[in-house]
């Protein structure tokens, strides 16, 4: 199993810490926006006195109400067409599991979310990388790149919708296009939507489950980390149409037995959030993405894309190695006693020697956190470069 990229570094975070320095992290996409009280209240005031397993699918009750959910976002789907897991990581773990078989390959727009390499690995699936670049702010690569690495053991391609660790958000178009190309060779869409709801600047989301004809090969991913700060909750779901992967992706639920009872009524409660936090929520993040963009593009030598959703942008730094810059940051260097740790990008792609000069920053921190931290990472980058 490889290493995360993302929390690999935190014993060097811990002895800075140690050392009193204070560490902003923006390694991790832990937002620091308050969980909605509808669903703190429905565990505070719930008077249970057994803790007993919840079904391994998830209850009727919470599935129909997540249908509802999905409707109003215009994705047409039923209860039957849901898996509770125990967070997006679980709904990948099964999907993998559930259609594909060792040494079968997926394909996947790379830089993408790190633990991809760990689901597929423990899966015993081959990623095979389609490589998007920076300097097309990790758009779609060409249709034809996919095409070139379909082989008898593709079984699927993955996307991330808006994108960790870019935030891409996929057009209309370029879900076509995907569409066209996974019922060309018969395989599935996995969409991992977990970042649904953060989408700017006035566009749209536009799901694998909205796509027309593409009931047999499109399956969602979906998580209530992100979408309510409830990422300690580890409630997600599989969403597709097709029977077949339902059924055989509820015989690995049966076998973990069931999802954490006190996480679903949260999760359940959640979907009773107003909108007016969804409204304030984004308009934060849109605030922070601005603040983040235009304070990195003030460094000489830093690139970086400028994200549509999702809350992570990926910067290149005039640097040639970033795993060891981030250890240094920890070990080595503090302004005023403060430093700050990021994700070194490389572990977020998979072919080798790509990402070495990239960072992945969430900006999941407060303005005034972003704006200390780039000063951090400028003032870093004159030490280091010395
Ligand atoms: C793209 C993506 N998918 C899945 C997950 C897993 O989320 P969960 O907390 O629901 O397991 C994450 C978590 O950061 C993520 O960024």
């Amino acid at each position: 199993m490889p290493e995360s990229p993302i929390r690999k570094l935190v014993p060097y975070a811990e002895d800075a810490k140690k050392r009193g320095v204070k560490v902003f992290h923006l390694n991790i996409g832990q937002p620091d926006i308050k969980t909605p009280q509808v669903a703190l209240n429905a565990v505070k005031n719930n008077k249970i006195e057994v803790l007993a397993y919840a079904r391994s699918e998830g209850s009727e009750t919470y599935r129909e109400k997540l249908a509802k959910y999905y409707k109003k976002n215009n994705i047409n789907i039923t209860a039957q067409d849901i898996i509770i897991t125990t967070g997006g990581s679980e709904a990948l773990n099964f999907t993998f599991g559930s259609i594909m078989d060792p040494d079968d390959e997926i394909i996947i727009p790379e830089p993408f979310y790190a633990n991809y390499n760990g689901f597929s690995i423990a899966s015993g699936v081959n990623v095979v990388p389609v490589i998007s670049k920076i300097e097309n702010n990790f758009a779609l690569p060409p249709i034809e790149e996919f095409e070139k690495l379909i082989t008898p053991k593709t079984k699927a391609i993955l996307i991330c919708n808006p994108g960790n660790p870019t935030g891409y958000l996929y057009s209309k178009e370029e879900i076509k296009k995907l569409a066209a190309i996974v019922k060309k060779h018969d395989l599935f869409l996995i969409a991992d939507e977990v970042y649904r709801e953060f989408v700017y600047d006035g566009l749209a989301h536009y799901s694998v489950m909205q796509e027309s004809g593409l009931e047999q090969n499109a399956i969602m991913i979906d998580s209530v980390s992100k979408r309510y700060s409830m990422c300690g909750a580890r409630i997600g779901c599989i969403v597709t149409k097709n029977k077949e992967v339902i059924a055989t992706a509820l015989k690995f639920a049966q076998a973990r037995l069931s999802s954490p009872t006190y996480a679903l009524i949260a999760s359940e409660a959640a979907l009773d959030t107003p909108q007016n936090y969804f409204d304030n929520v984004i308009a934060e993040y849109v605030d922070r993405r601005n603040t983040i963009i235009a304070e990195l593009q003030k460094i000489d030598g830093v690139k970086v894309a400028k994200p549509k959703g999702a809350f992570y942008c990926i910067a290149e730094l005039p640097v040639k190695n970033a795993d060891h810059f981030a250890q240094w940051l920890l070990e080595e260097f503090n302004l005023n006693n403060e430093t700050v740790m990021v994700a070194p990008a490389a572990g977020f792609y998979s072919t080798k020697g790509l990402g070495l000069n990239q960072v992945r920053i969430a900006y999941v921190l407060k303005k005034e956190d972003l704006i200390s931290s780039v000063k951090i990472l400028k003032s870093a980058l004159e030490v280091y470069n010395t």
